[in-house]
């Protein structure tokens, strides 16, 4: 879905699909520099990261495994807590492997803090991060990541994979919804 199928609910345009596609470009071409001698799994975090990752893994010049991790911390309320849940496992081993998480967002960094170290407790060679946005003012822990797509305001945004109750993630560019949308 495009802007003119928000039916009013949008209110400003963040990142468009042509910066988000650029950026991708740049991306990959860094990861593919980065690999150039290894061979790298790529890890998804359900849900908001599958349209980075069809994206990403799409502009790599070689055949590359994907994996998927679903995560979700304990109740609604304790997100800032840091604790995480898994709800889906990945299924690959990753005893000397290099892994690349792909994500769509880093927000308080607590998510991906603990997903890299739960990944690189289970023997992996390296655990790197690669995310298409990241909210530097919403930071709670330190997180290394290699690969950012945009640094953004710490605002709420949804498409491109990001929903507001489950709505938007198709939408194909970065946006933020109208005060009202949340009223109702
Ligand atoms: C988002 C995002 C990360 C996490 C980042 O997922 O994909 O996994 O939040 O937030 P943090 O840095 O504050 O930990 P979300 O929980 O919205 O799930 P979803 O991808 O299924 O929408």
């Amino acid at each position: 879905m495009d802007a003119g199928d928000m039916d009013g609910d949008l209110a400003q345009v963040l990142i468009t699909e042509e910066e988000i596609a650029s950026r991708l470009d740049a991306m990959a071409a860094q990861i593919e520099a980065d690999y150039a001698d290894k061979d790298v799994l790529l890890v998804g975090v359900l849900k908001g990261a599958v349209y980075v990752m069809a994206d990403l893994s799409r502009r790599l010049h070689r055949s590359v495994p994907m994996d998927w991790m679903a995560v979700s911390s304990y109740g609604s309320g304790t997100k800032s807590s840091g604790v995480v849940r898994i709800l889906k496992d990945l299924d690959a081993d990753l005893t000397g492997r290099h892994v690349l998480i792909v994500e769509d967002i880093i927000d308080s960094g607590l998510t991906l803090s603990w997903l890299a170290g739960n990944l690189s407790s289970r023997g992996a060679a390296s655990v790197r991060i690669a995310t298409l946005l990241r909210k530097p003012e919403a930071l709670k822990v330190e997180v290394d990541v290699s690969y950012v797509g945009f640094d953004i305001p710490n605002e709420f945004v949804v498409g491109y994979g990001l929903d507001y109750a489950e709505r938007y993630r198709n939408l194909s560019f970065i946006g933020t919804l109208r005060p009202e949308v949340y009223h109702h």
